[in-house]
């Protein structure tokens, strides 16, 4: 589903997720493994503030995990803590109660100095649309849940979700906006399907698919469309008609771009990471 974010939208988002803050003891910053840096919320620390904070690189399925690596380096030494999560597999997901508790140690050795019996770890779920909040609630719920609360705007009365006797969760996540202000995080958010962009063309984001493919994973591209060293020397334009005509629908580069997009969030050209870890200290 798309939302369009308004002003009014962003601010009430925002507002909303504060109060919710106010519940619980961490916060899951659910971001996307291959855009460690455009699924972010650009205002997010400002929100958070000083809650206690667990990152989740989640689709990390998808990723690349050479880089999923580097990122979770790079978050670490900037003073988080983090984990590289696949939202749709249980096992993955059971890595959570434990990286909270570390997370809480103080608190929690606190409250036991002081007698406080201890209970189960509130949180809630905090991402930009599709980076998979309502998956990893199902997940953690063990059930499917009605995503009926999953828009800003739509209130319903709060629920503690359970996973086990550990953790409690508020059962409707946080949406805030990504940083589409930047037209080349826009692109990124759109190759992978996070944002609807009627601004970006289908060639466009097919021949930025092509450029990191050629440039990144030009074996996994060679691979999937029978392409030789030779072809991947081919001007992007050439190389996107050369595919159209190995799938049979020779000039037809609408058609092209459609397909090529399609099978790369279909998972068919391999695991791959956007936001590149190098780019960082360019
Ligand atoms: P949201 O609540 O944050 O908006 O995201 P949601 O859970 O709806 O997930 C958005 C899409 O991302 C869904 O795919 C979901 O299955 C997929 N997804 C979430 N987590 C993971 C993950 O760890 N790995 C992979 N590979 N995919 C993940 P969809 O195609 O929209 O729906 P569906 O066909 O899978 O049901």
């Amino acid at each position: 589903p798309t939302i369009q974010w308004f002003p009014g939208h962003m601010a009430k988002a925002r507002r909303e997720v504060s109060e919710k803050l106010k519940f619980v003891d961490i916060v899951f910053e659910l971001i996307d493994a291959r855009l460690p840096l455009s699924s972010r919320n650009p205002m997010l620390d400002q929100i958070v503030q000083q809650k206690s904070r667990l990152i989740l690189l989640n689709k990390s399925d998808l990723a690349d995990p050479n880089q999923t690596n580097l990122w979770v380096n790079y978050f670490r030494e900037a003073g988080h803590h983090v984990l590289a999560l696949t939202a749709k597999d249980d096992k993955s997901v059971k890595q959570i109660v434990p990286a909270s508790k570390k997370v809480l140690a103080e608190k929690i050795a606190r409250d036991q100095e002081k007698g406080i019996k201890p209970r189960a770890i509130r949180a809630m779920v905090l991402g930009i649309p599709n980076v998979g909040k309502s998956t990893l609630l199902n997940h953690l719920a063990g059930k499917k849940i009605a995503s009926t609360g999953n828009r800003p705007g739509v209130t319903k009365g709060q629920q503690w979700l359970r996973f086990g006797t550990q953790l409690e969760l508020l059962d409707t996540p946080g949406i805030l906006w990504p940083k589409f202000e930047d037209p080349e995080v826009g692109q990124r958010l759109a190759l992978t399907g996070a944002i609807k962009d009627d601004l970006l063309h289908l060639d466009d984001l097919a021949l930025y698919e092509l450029e990191v493919f050629t440039r990144f994973y030009p074996e996994q591209l060679k691979e999937r469309y029978k392409l030789t060293d030779e072809n991947l020397t081919l001007e992007l334009p050439e190389l996107l008609l050369l595919i159209a005509e190995k799938r049979g629908f020779k000039d037809d580069y609408e058609r092209a771009s459609e397909m090529l997009i399609l099978e790369l969030r279909q998972g068919r050209l391999g695991r791959y990471t956007l936001d590149r870890f190098e780019e960082l200290s360019e």
